[in-house]
């Protein structure tokens, strides 16, 4: 049987906590490698993150030119151009705040998506590496868009989204039936093999992913439940979505 790692657990105690503490952590390892190497997530999770970047590099604190960032995943169809692509969102939320000339995205309306995720490893693989793969996670336990039920030696490449996500991110379309069935998702091998992995949840509602995740048996019903095995492995998370998390300690 693997190794399994213990984990290195933060408890924020809230998602503004929770946010600044994430923020350092990049900053930190931006300042110690300028040309650090990340994947980066949308959603909710992140924006508080994005926002204390962008506030360090107002302040004259955080030069993000030389980073190279690669997004987690994109919908499958949609460009950068379309207001539901996460291509859009990271626009919005994280690049109009810092000095991040581009962001690297799966290309999502190549129409054979198993060779758009296949160049999208090239790409990443040619940049040297993911240093750092920054993560949130969904209820039932995704990390990137990688669905319960995904192998652990997944990579790049198309995935289908499962009906709970599908609601989950209708929220950024203006019906329900806009949300795209298919994405293109880093693997979870993919993530595994950046050299530092922070996952990041906020709110009661990831609960009970989060205890599954960092607490419970390493399974592919699991998602996340792979980073237990990686050997630099941070989960900032704050008191709701740790309430199901016993006997780790509080704020380290
Ligand atoms: C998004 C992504 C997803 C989200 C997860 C949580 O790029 O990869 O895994 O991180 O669905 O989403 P929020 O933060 O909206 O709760």
């Amino acid at each position: 049987m693997e190794r399994v790692i213990p984990t290195k657990i933060v408890i924020a105690s809230g998602y503004k906590e929770m946010s600044s503490l994430a923020a350092s952590f990049v900053a930190g390892l931006v300042q110690e490698k300028p040309d650090l190497v990340m994947a980066i997530p949308s959603g909710r999770t992140p924006v508080g993150m994005y926002r204390q970047l962008g506030g360090m590099y107002r302040k004259g604190g955080l030069d993000l030119s030389r980073a190279t960032f690669f997004l987690l995943d994109e919908y499958h169809g949609l460009g950068p151009r379309d207001k539901g692509s996460f291509y859009h969102f990271i626009r919005q939320n994280f690049m109009r705040l810092v000095n991040v000339p581009a962001v690297h995205v799966p290309d999502s309306r190549f129409p054979d998506a198993v060779e758009a995720g296949r160049r999208y490893e090239e790409e990443i693989a040619s940049a040297g590496g993911l240093d750092l793969a920054v993560l949130g996670i969904g209820v039932n336990g995704h990390i990137g868009f990688n669905e319960p039920g995904r192998p652990f030696d997944s990579r790049t490449g198309p995935v289908n989204l499962t009906p709970e996500t599908i609601s989950a991110n209708a929220r950024y379309f203006k019906t329900p039936a806009q949300v795209p069935r298919e994405a293109i998702s880093m693997g979870l091998a993919t993530i595994r093999q950046a050299r530092s992995v922070l996952l990041l949840a906020s709110g009661a509602p990831k609960a009970e992913a989060v205890a599954a995740a960092l607490a419970g048996p390493v399974t592919t019903t699991v998602p996340a439940s792979t980073l237990q095995r990686h050997p630099a492995f941070t989960a900032i998370v704050d008191s709701g979505a740790a309430s199901l998390l016993s006997g780790f300690p509080q704020k380290g």
